[in-house]
């Protein structure tokens, strides 16, 4: 081993450290297992997100699912940039029980309040993101490519 190789190396190990900083980059896999690991179960089947398909074939914008902290869409969002998981906002695991509904409604809550709590819920925001877009896009292309069902999203779960 030469002295040049010992020097190349030690300029590699120095590239990676300058490099760690720029890259605070949020990693994505172009198919996502949605099994959030906020939740302590899942009660249904695990649903396969084709997340990179969404973009490039389905030509559907980030803006249309990633938005910031006022609810204001990130059209100009990259691959690359820090991107924060839905459930960071939509803290509770989970669909909005039965029963917080009853309570508004009973403590004379209006409809808009009470659709600001449900997307305190991870699964009502995901499923309001993912179900409004699919039933728009089957109503206008007359097709039912785009899953509205249960059990199209969510595997039937094995025992
Ligand atoms: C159809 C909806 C949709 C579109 C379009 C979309 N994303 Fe996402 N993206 C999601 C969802 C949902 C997640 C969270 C997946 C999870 O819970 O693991 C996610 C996660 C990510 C993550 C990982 C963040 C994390 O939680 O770890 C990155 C990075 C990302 N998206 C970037 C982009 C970029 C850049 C674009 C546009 C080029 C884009 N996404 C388009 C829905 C979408
Ligand atoms: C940085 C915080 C934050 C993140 C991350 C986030 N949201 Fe939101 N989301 C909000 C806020 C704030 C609103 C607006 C609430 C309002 O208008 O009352 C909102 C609204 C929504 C709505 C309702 C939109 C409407 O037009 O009624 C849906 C659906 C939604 N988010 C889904 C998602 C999904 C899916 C993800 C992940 C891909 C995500 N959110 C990530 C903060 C966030
Ligand atoms: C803005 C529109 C839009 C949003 C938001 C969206 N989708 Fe889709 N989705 C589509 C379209 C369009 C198709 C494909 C229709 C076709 O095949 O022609 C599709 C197809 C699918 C399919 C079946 C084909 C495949 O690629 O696996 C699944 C599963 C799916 N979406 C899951 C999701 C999930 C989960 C979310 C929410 C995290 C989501 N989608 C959000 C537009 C959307
Ligand atoms: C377009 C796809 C889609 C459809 C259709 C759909 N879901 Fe979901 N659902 C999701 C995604 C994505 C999540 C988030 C899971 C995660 O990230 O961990 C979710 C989460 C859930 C959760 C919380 C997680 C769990 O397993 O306990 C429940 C419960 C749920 N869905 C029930 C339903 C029911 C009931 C229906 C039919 C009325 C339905 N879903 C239709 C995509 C879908």
């Amino acid at each position: 081993m030469g002295k040049r190789t010992i020097i190349l190396a030690a300029v590699c190990v120095a590239l990676m450290f300058a490099a760690g900083p720029i890259y605070a980059a949020t990693a994505v896999d172009d198919v996502i297992k949605m099994e959030n690991k906020a939740y302590k179960e899942h009660e249904k089947g695990i649903v396969t997100f084709s997340h990179k398909k969404h973009n490039e074939e389905y030509k559907v914008g980030c803006g249309e699912c990633h938005h910031d902290d006022k609810g204001k869409p990130l059209n100009d969002l990259k691959m690359g940039d820090d991107v924060k998981n839905c459930i960071e906002c939509h803290k509770t695991p989970g669909k909005m029980p039965g029963s917080v509904k009853k309570d508004l409604k009973a403590n004379k809550a209006s409809k808009k309040e009470i659709k600001a709590k449900e997307l305190e819920y991870h699964a009502e925001a995901l499923h309001e993101n993912c179900i409004s877009c699919h039933k728009d896009y089957n109503k206008k292309n007359k097709t039912k490519a785009a899953p509205q069902a249960c059990t199209k999203c969510h595997p039937k779960k094995k025992k």
